[in-house]
């Protein structure tokens, strides 16, 4: 049965109009809708986020994660669990070169900002490999750059080259959508999980726990904690959260339990897969504790 897209199924404001252009041109869906839950107001997509974003509705999203790849995997070693492996994530994660890779940052920065709400915002994550692209990339495209976020882990692996220094941190910038936008930042609340001081830039959470990878992991799973801090500082409730590189969908997980709506999409269905055994299991969690 052919569904209308334009129809609120779920009642997540974020249509995929069937009468765009992308679809038309090729006549080629981009997507599947890989899971639906309306009563939750959960959705995950299955294709290219790119070729999805152009043709989801402009102007609807309150606020984007985006956990892009890091362009990592291209032979390199590392330590996991005390041991020497390779660093190689997936084919998604392999650089073009930094020239094409940053065509792409500009290319989902873009799509992003368009279906973003005026004054909705976006987080992304990176690491060297990716930061400073995603933050030119933000500039060129005429972001307002909030904050650059760094994230401490208290446990990060050792370095076995011993040629470096350890590397403990991640930065996550925080942009809004255009220089004129009024964001959404929840100061009080903030303050208030801070012992009552105002909160810093200098953010100190472990990576994510084992009871995290209880259905295997994804190879660059982000923790619970830091999306519960990134979504109670930047949206409201009922709000609409969207993460274009969902992987095992962190971000779903915590807007499901701070009662956002969430939209998260993936190429890969392994990791789509992966990420509704972990939003079933958070669902139950979630009805245990109410
Ligand atoms: C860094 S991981 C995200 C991990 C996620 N934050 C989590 O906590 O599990 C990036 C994800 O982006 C996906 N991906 C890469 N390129 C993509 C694209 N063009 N469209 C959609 N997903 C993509 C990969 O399959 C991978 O799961």
């Amino acid at each position: 049965m052919k569904k209308n897209y334009n129809l609120p199924i779920n009642n997540v404001e974020f249509s995929i109009f069937e009468k765009t252009e992308p679809y038309l041109n090729n006549n080629k869906k981009p997507f599947t809708i890989f899971y639906d839950d309306p009563e939750n107001f959960i959705r995950l997509l299955s294709g290219n986020c790119i070729e999805i974003l152009k043709i989801a509705k402009e102007n609807s999203v309150d606020m984007i994660f985006a956990d892009p790849p890091y362009f990592l995997s291209n032979g390199g070693i590392t330590c996991h669990a005390g041991k020497m492996v390779s660093v190689n994530k997936g084919k998604w994660d392999k650089s073009k070169g930094v020239e094409e890779n940053h065509r792409f940052n500009l290319e989902w920065l873009k799509a992003c900002q368009r279906v973003l709400k005026p004054d909705g915002t976006i987080w992304v994550s990176g690491t060297t490999h990716i930061i400073y692209s995603v933050g030119f990339a933000m500039q060129e495209l005429g972001y307002k750059i909030l904050n650059d976020i760094i994230w401490y882990k208290r446990n990060a692996p050792p370095n076995l080259s011993c040629r470096y220094f350890t590397h403990s941190t991640e930065i996550v910038l925080w942009a809004e959508k255009k220089e004129k936008s009024k964001h959404y930042f929840d100061y009080q609340l903030m303050k208030k999980i801070n012992q009552g001081k105002q909160m810093r830039n200098v953010w100190e959470l472990s990576a994510p726990l084992s009871e995290e990878k209880k259905f295997g992991k994804h190879p660059t799973q982000k923790p619970v904690e830091l999306l519960k801090r990134i979504i109670l500082s930047s949206t409201k409730e009922g709000d609409l959260t969207l993460d274009p590189f969902c992987g095992s969908s962190t971000t779903g997980i915590a807007s499901l339990l701070l009662n956002r709506k969430y939209v998260g999409i993936d190429l890969e269905e392994e990791y789509l897969e992966l990420s509704k055994k972990r939003i079933e299991q958070s669902k139950i969690e979630k009805k245990n504790e109410m």
